[in-house]
């Protein structure tokens, strides 16, 4: 297994130039399957997740080229409806795959999708919702079969409570079912508007793309096109914690600050200095003391859990006390027993709130990351800590974003992969 060896304490300077997100371009290779002919999506991050979802679409039978970040799909012909029971579990947002392929292949049968260890995270809402668009769904050994052989009917969809991947999946199946499909309560994160606007702009029928009503108009198949996965705004906005964290004066570039309001205004409260331009954000190197504060995760333009664990970490260096609630997921807080080895003192007060007492001085230690978020964290907490940290189970840090070590080491950080 491989992990990250990390000597604290260095200051770094330069430039992190963001890469394309994986939460976008894990919907838009799931929607080549919307399509009859191939699309071809650029700058696509090379991270586990793409490349696992991408052995998925080849094991469905679709084709795959890839050109360093630009990928093309065909998808293919038939498909048997048969999903890997050897890579789904390694991926939760191989779900996304129900949608586009119950509506074209009219069956979809698949082990409970995998992913992070964050808590339980059930697939009720999409059951529901395609038994709600006439599919027969049935659960055995865990094992889901999605049938939907006669086609599926547009319906309307309340979503018990907002879903990012539930509200793409829908979506896309929506644009292939027949009639008109409304979702609401549906979600608004910058990666679900970005697919609404690849569809639309492909000829489907979406209206209110962005608010919490959306409306599709289906019946068939897109004609193939091109598209650009967006900025990361969770790779960026870490980045932007990391230089904080850090005390580092960096220039994060090729980002969407836009997409970041409310934590960059969070950060700033607690005394960060920055400055964005429509693409990048400047982290100042010199600042004084951190406040603390209270940080409520939400969906979109909300506080986004993604970047909890970041936060937290910022937080273990602000001089006072800080509240995290944790509103999300419920098993998303528990990484920070991990921490406290290395000297913060965070206070578990219930599965869903911390409290963070700071400043204090994190010491080196060796740690194992439960999930993507929580591993970029302890990688931050090792960069500020004093001696080495050692972080394990580095797979999930590689789920999400690419070579961190190598654009890390380039701006001044003592980062070094071991191949064990
Ligand atoms: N939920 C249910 N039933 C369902 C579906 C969801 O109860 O059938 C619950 C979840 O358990 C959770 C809440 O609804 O409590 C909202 O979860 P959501 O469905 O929005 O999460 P997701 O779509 O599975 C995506 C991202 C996550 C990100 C969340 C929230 C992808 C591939 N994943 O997950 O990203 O945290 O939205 O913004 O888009 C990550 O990148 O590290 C990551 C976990």
């Amino acid at each position: 297994m491989e992990q990250f060896v990390i000597q604290g304490g260095q200051k770094l300077h330069g430039e992190l130039s963001v890469n394309g997100a994986k939460n976008h371009v894990l919907k838009l290779i799931p929607a080549a399957f919307l399509f009859d002919g191939p699309i071809t999506i650029h700058n696509v991050p090379q991270v586990e997740d793409v490349f696992r979802l991408l052995e998925i679409v080849e094991q469905i039978g679709g084709t795959v080229n890839r050109d360093n970040r630009t990928v093309t799909i065909t998808p293919p012909e038939h498909f048997d409806g048969k999903l890997s029971t050897e890579l789904v579990p390694k991926l939760r947002a191989s779900l996304v795959l129900i949608g586009p392929l119950l509506a074209r292949y009219g069956r979809v049968e698949l082990p409970s999708p995998g992913g992070d260890k964050i808590g339980r995270r059930p697939l009720n809402f999409f059951v529901d919702s395609f038994r709600a668009l006439g599919a027969q769904v049935t659960e055995r050994d865990e094992m889901y079969d999605f049938r939907g052989k006669k086609g599926l009917r547009g319906c309307e969809i309340f979503l018990p409570r907002i879903t990012v991947t539930g509200t793409e999946t829908i979506m896309m199946a929506a644009v292939l079912a027949e009639g008109v499909t409304v979702i609401k309560n549906a979600a608004c994160e910058p990666e679900v508007v970005a697919l609404g606007e690849f569809l639309m702009a492909q000829g489907a029928k979406i209206s209110g793309i962005g608010t919490h009503t959306v409306t599709i108009e289906g019946g068939k198949l897109l004609t193939g096109g091109e598209v650009k996965v967006i900025p990361d705004r969770i790779e960026a906005g870490s980045f932007a914690m990391l230089a904080a964290a850090t005390g580092s004066d960096l220039t994060i570039t090729n980002c969407r600050p836009d997409h970041l309001e409310l934590p960059l205004q969070m950060m700033m409260q607690m005394g960060v200095k920055l400055e964005t331009t429509p693409d990048s954000i400047h982290v100042y190197g010199s600042r004084g003391d951190l406040e603390p504060i209270e940080v409520v995760t939400h969906e979109y333009p909300g506080f986004p859990t993604d970047l909890q664990s970041p936060m937290t970490i910022l937080l273990t260096q602000a001089s006072g006390t800080s509240h995290v609630r944790e509103t999300i997921f419920e098993g998303r807080l528990f990484y920070t027993d991990e921490l406290n080895r290395m000297g913060a003192k965070i206070s578990l007060l219930d599965p869903y709130r911390i409290l963070v007492d700071g400043p204090m001085e994190l010491i080196g230690k060796t740690l194992t990351t439960p999930d993507l978020r929580a591993g970029i964290a302890m990688l931050i907490a090792g960069l500020i800590a004093k001696g080495t940290t050692t972080i394990q189970n580095i797979y999930h840090i590689d789920r999400g974003y690419e070579r961190i070590e190598e654009r890390l080491a380039a701006i001044g950080a003592d980062i070094t992969r071991i191949r064990g």
